[in-house]
């Protein structure tokens, strides 16, 4: 089988790092997504263990589609029966590359055609269109006179593990927060501060990933619990499958610590980690009083932007002020501002750039 784990843009690299680490076969570089090949199973696993990757699919046929009935005819071409029957919900989107002249909605209409002729054929009725929370839900890529049919295996977005059901002013989605875990160089060992923790993403991802916790054990269910074709024994070989994810966790986690001023997002913090079964530590402490001691500790903070928090110049100036102060840290700054990198000082040893939603941030890293 075939599949493709979707990125946000600019944490392809470390999704291909985590993938290959996982044991994923022929995961390759590739903007966008990430595909690798591999068995149903593997999927299943993905879906369970990825921090980083925002959706798992497989791919269930490419086909030659040179216009709209082209698209018909790929979609066609699945057996549709296999995954969803007219009791279950489905849900189509496509991309058509500019080339085609086509809206990706006529795109998706025409597929969704396919589907329903081939099921109202085949048991007298057809299922129902639900686009907020379908059973099954399928894409179709459209470019280069190929249609490739893709089912989305993780259901809701991986971003949502089921631990965090508070958030703090403007958290950060969890495979944000896990990309620049990874990105930062984090060792897994040095103790950790967030100084600026709001509901606690980064130290609660920071957590899971040092004690090999797979970030989907807290999901109720995955997109393809749902299909047709998950069987009872499927459901056993998922239930095996969890337990192994639950033995490969490990107790032994280094110093991880948020601070914030905010009460509320303190208590959201505490609240969380608690639901991911982690015990962290969060304090109420300003980041003015952050200081250095003889520990080499590594800080990863999410400043507030000023787009969508009241952020003022006075706090960029603390931060840039942090950074000096905290030698021999190694820090890692997700800089949505200008003004934010302006206040900093020293130069970075490495920058990368990223998208907080639609925000253009660079994760600026300094070794003060
Ligand atoms: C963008 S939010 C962090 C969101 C967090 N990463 C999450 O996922 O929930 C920025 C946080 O910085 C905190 N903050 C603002 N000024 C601060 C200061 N001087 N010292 C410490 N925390 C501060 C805010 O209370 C807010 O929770």
């Amino acid at each position: 089988m075939e599949f493709y784990v979707s990125a946000g843009p600019g944490t392809e690299a470390v999704l291909r790092d985590e993938l290959c680490e996982l044991g994923f076969k022929s995961a390759r570089l590739n903007s966008g997504g990430i595909p690798f090949t591999g068995k149903w199973e593997d999927g299943w696993r993905a879906c369970l263990q990825t921090r980083i990757g925002q959706r798992v699919m497989v791919v269930l046929g490419r086909f030659a589609a040179p216009d709209l009935e082209g698209v018909y005819d790929s979609v066609a071409e699945v057996n549709w029966g296999e995954y969803l029957t007219p009791r279950h919900t489905f849900a189509v989107s496509a991309y058509a590359h500019e080339s085609t002249r086509t809206n990706p909605n006529i795109v998706a209409l025409k597929a969704k055609d396919a589907i329903v002729d081939q099921l109202r054929h085949e048991f007298g009725e057809r299922p129902n269109v639900d686009r907020e929370n379908p059973d099954v839900r399928v894409f179709v890529y459209w470019a280069r006179q190929k249609a490739t049919v893709y089912l989305d295996m993780s259901g809701e977005p991986l971003f949502k593990r089921g631990y965090r059901s508070l958030g703090g002013e403007a958290p950060l989605k969890e495979t944000l927060a896990a990309a620049m875990l990874r990105l930062s160089g984090w060792d897994r060992e040095m103790p950790l501060v967030d100084p600026m923790c709001g509901s606690g993403t980064l130290p609660i991802e920071a957590a899971m990933w040092a004690a090999n916790i797979a970030p989907g054990l807290k999901r109720e269910r995955f997109g393809f619990e749902r299909w047709a074709n998950f069987n009872d024994a499927a459901a056993e070989r998922m239930r095996l499958l969890r337990g192994e994810m639950r033995r490969i966790a490990h107790g032994k986690l280094p110093r991880v610590t948020g601070f914030d001023i905010d009460d509320s997002a303190l208590s959201a913090a505490e609240a969380n980690a608690k639901a991911a079964g982690l015990r962290l530590s969060f304090r109420k402490m300003p980041l003015r009083e952050l200081q250095p001691d003889n520990t080499r500790r590594m800080m990863v903070a999410n400043p507030p932007y000023g787009i969508r928090l009241d952020a003022d110049n006075a706090l960029y100036q603390e931060l840039g002020a942090a950074v000096q102060r905290l030698r021999g840290w190694r820090i890692a700054i997700l800089a949505g501002s200008p003004r934010c990198v302006q206040c900093i000082k020293q130069t970075p040893v490495e920058t990368y750039p990223l998208k907080n939603g639609a925000i253009d941030c660079r994760l600026m890293i300094y070794e003060p």
